[in-house]
């Protein structure tokens, strides 16, 4: 049995499907905090499998414990932690409280009840944003934010944990910019009020929630003066989860991987992408650069493709072609 936390999430619930459609027997637990119980009836409607789900928090040691003693847990893919850099800012303490609170009780609880395998989403925000681009594994880390500190955080933890009990071993997977949306439009990205990240907030403009995209500079230093990220589709990093996992399983040991495409695109790339796969326009506008943003980063997925055999095979259009399938059919997300 696979335990999914933060299973209902944005890339839980790919994973999830994923891991179903493979055969895998799953249980996910979620506090719901960030995500919507509706998910549970979309992924059966997916899979023809009713999905097996417990609402708990992953800091509580109790819960996590009648949950392994409820099953037989082989292994762990570790979602749930809150994901909004500006409001870990604003609020670092509930960030290092909840994504610190929970890795450390979930591991405890995995230690005593004997499972070593761990899949963690670490995050491309753990490199030092002065490293040349593509980001390797083996570049300096750092952080501009409480969000990033915890997945650094995190990471360090597990590395000590490992060295401590060999049994363990652990993925640390860096994701780059997940967007896009299971191709059937029944699962996606359904963010709480204004959109922070720029996918979703292109779709929101697309359906007419919103009036216009604001571009956070045009004078950076990239091919069209906007800022430049590695987008990844969802589908292709939950399979990179599965590989992780078939890995770990096989008893080869930890093993640390970004997962992106390895290529860059810019806000007006993306922006352009979506407009022909949609077939609407996306009015825009310049406005001043966000704080805490950089000019440019994307992934070197040698490693992913030499150690998993993995690598994204979808390209940008069809990562618009599917967000917007997922907005059109879901205006008001799962509500
Ligand atoms: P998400 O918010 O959609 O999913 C996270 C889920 O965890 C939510 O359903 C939330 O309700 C749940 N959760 C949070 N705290 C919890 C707790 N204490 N107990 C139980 N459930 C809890 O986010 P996502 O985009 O699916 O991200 C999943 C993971 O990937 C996170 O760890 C995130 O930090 C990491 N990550 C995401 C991105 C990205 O751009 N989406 C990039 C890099 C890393
Ligand atoms: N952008 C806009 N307008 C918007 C939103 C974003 O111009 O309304 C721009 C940003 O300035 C940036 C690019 O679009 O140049 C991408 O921004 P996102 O907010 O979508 O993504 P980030 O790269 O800033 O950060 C995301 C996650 C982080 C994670 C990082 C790497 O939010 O948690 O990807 O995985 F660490």
């Amino acid at each position: 049995m696979i335990l999914i936390t933060g299973a209902t999430g944005y890339i839980g619930s790919h994973t999830w499907v994923e891991l179903l459609n493979a055969g895998y027997d799953v249980v996910g637990i979620d506090n719901l905090c960030n995500s919507n119980i509706k998910v549970l009836d979309r992924i059966e409607a997916i899979t023809s499998v009713k999905p097996k789900f417990i609402e708990m928090n992953v800091c509580n040691s109790n819960a996590l414990k009648s949950l392994f003693n409820l099953y037989s847990i082989d292994a762990v893919i570790h979602f749930a932690a809150l994901k909004a850099v500006g409001k870990s800012v604003n609020n670092p303490l509930e960030y290092y409280k909840n994504n610190l609170g929970g890795i450390l009780e979930l591991t405890q609880v995995m230690s005593e009840k004997n499972c070593f395998t761990l899949v963690f989403s670490s995050s491309a925000t753990v490199y030092d944003a002065n490293n040349p681009i593509p980001y390797q594994e083996g570049m300096p880390l750092g952080s501009t934010s409480p969000y990033g500190w915890t997945k650094l955080m995190s990471e360090q933890m597990l590395r000590d944990l490992e060295i401590s009990n060999p049994n363990f071993s652990v993925a640390y997977l860096r994701y780059f910019n997940p967007i896009g949306a299971h191709e059937s439009g029944f699962i996606g990205e359904d963010p709480l009020g204004i959109p922070n990240n720029l996918m979703p907030y292109i779709t929101q403009v697309a359906i007419g929630k919103r009036p216009h995209l604001s571009i956070y500079g045009n004078d950076w230093l990239t091919h069209d003066g906007t800022g430049v990220r590695d987008y990844i589709h969802v589908v292709d990093l939950a399979r990179g989860h599965l590989k992780a996992l078939n890995y770990l399983m096989s008893g080869k040991g930890s093993i640390l991987v970004n997962l992106g495409t390895g290529k860059g695109f810019s806000v007006l790339d993306l922006v352009k992408a979506f407009e022909k796969a949609s077939n609407r326009k996306i009015p825009y506008q310049f406005a001043p650069r966000r704080i805490g943003d950089i000019a440019a980063f994307y992934s070197d997925s040698a490693r992913a493709q030499k150690d998993l055999n993995w690598r994204a095979e979808y390209d940008l259009y069809r990562m618009c072609e599917d967000s917007w399938r997922w907005q059109s059919m879901n205006p008001n997300g799962y509500e």
